[in-house]
């Protein structure tokens, strides 16, 4: 008989520090969707650093008006409420940074359950950040990251960065076979939810710091590009205008894409409403 794995209050409340950036912890066994909740709770005061996680969502949200299906049991749903005190165009930055703390979390949580063993999930080829915040393992999608602000003038605003990582085996919808893939499926092994959501906390917690000394992405670009899948390949960028080609070579200082194009000049290419494609497939 399989051992249920312990995921709720408890057992996430003693995971992450609450006296860290972490002020509280909810934990919903069912709701409609973490960013929903999160925003609704920031109306009502809540303060910097509520973390609201769910063992199911049903009305999950992705980006560009998706569906992120939410299985109850399986994954890891939860959304960060964050009122920052720098200016509100550089908080799309921390989509990027959350991107990489996830991937830094599942490294750590990858090597305490193989004690120690310095064996990196995102060594293979087609394995780390697509740009800017889905991580890819064998170019299947593991996690999905949806960053959303609250728009009021002359307040203060507050960022919810709510992130989706499929960790359990399951049975995906025909149409996202191809694309998505779990934890458990890439790396064989069943890694606890709460050591995983713990482990990323922390190192969000981490690179927040860093991030916030300077307000760019600055001194995390050179970790961001030894996980950047799209580096120095030949992406599709699709604009509502129109799309084009070039060779993604890096990102700026405040998280653009830079992509060279054929005649030989650079553009940047800003996250928003643009998807960027592999020209062979979806890294
Ligand atoms: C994407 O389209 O890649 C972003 C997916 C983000 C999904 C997460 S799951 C937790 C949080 N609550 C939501 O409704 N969406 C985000």
């Amino acid at each position: 008989m399989e051992v249920q794995e312990a995921y709720g209050q408890q057992v996430l409340s003693e995971g992450i520090k609450e006296n860290g950036l972490v002020k509280r912890v909810i934990f919903l066994e069912n709701t409609d969707s973490t960013n929903v909740q999160a925003k609704s709770a920031a109306e009502n005061g809540a303060p910097d650093g509520n973390l609201v996680v769910a063992d199911a969502q049903t009305a999950g949200r992705g980006r560009r008006g998706r569906q992120w299906t939410s299985p109850a049991g399986k994954n890891i749903y939860f959304s960060l409420l964050l009122r920052p005190d720098f200016a509100p165009e550089k908080a799309s930055m921390l989509t990027l940074v959350m991107a990489l703390a996830v991937a830094s979390g599942i490294e750590h949580a990858v090597q305490d359950l193989n004690n120690g063993s310095s064996r990196s999930v995102f060594h293979a080829d087609n394995s780390g950040i697509k740009w800017p915040n889905d991580l890819v393992i064998n170019g299947k999608k593991i996690c999905g990251i949806l960053t959303e602000m609250s728009l009021r003038q002359n307040a203060p605003y507050y960022v919810v960065i709510g992130v989706g990582i499929n960790v359990y085996e399951q049975d995906f919808a025909p149409e996202l076979v191809d694309k998505a893939t779990t934890l458990e499926t890439e790396c064989g092994q069943k890694i606890s939810r709460s050591s995983l959501l713990a482990n990323v906390i922390e190192a969000f917690e981490e690179y927040y710091s860093v991030f916030k000394e300077e307000e760019s992405l600055a001194k995390l670009k050179k970790q961001y590009h030894s996980l950047l899948v799209n580096r120095d390949r030949q992406v599709c960028v699709l604009e509502p205008k129109g799309e084009y080609q070039g060779i993604a070579t890096g990102i700026t200082d405040t998280g653009e894409l830079c992509v060279k194009l054929e005649d030989g000049s650079e553009t940047k290419v800003y996250a928003g409403e643009v998807s960027v494609r592999g020209i062979y497939g979806y890294v």
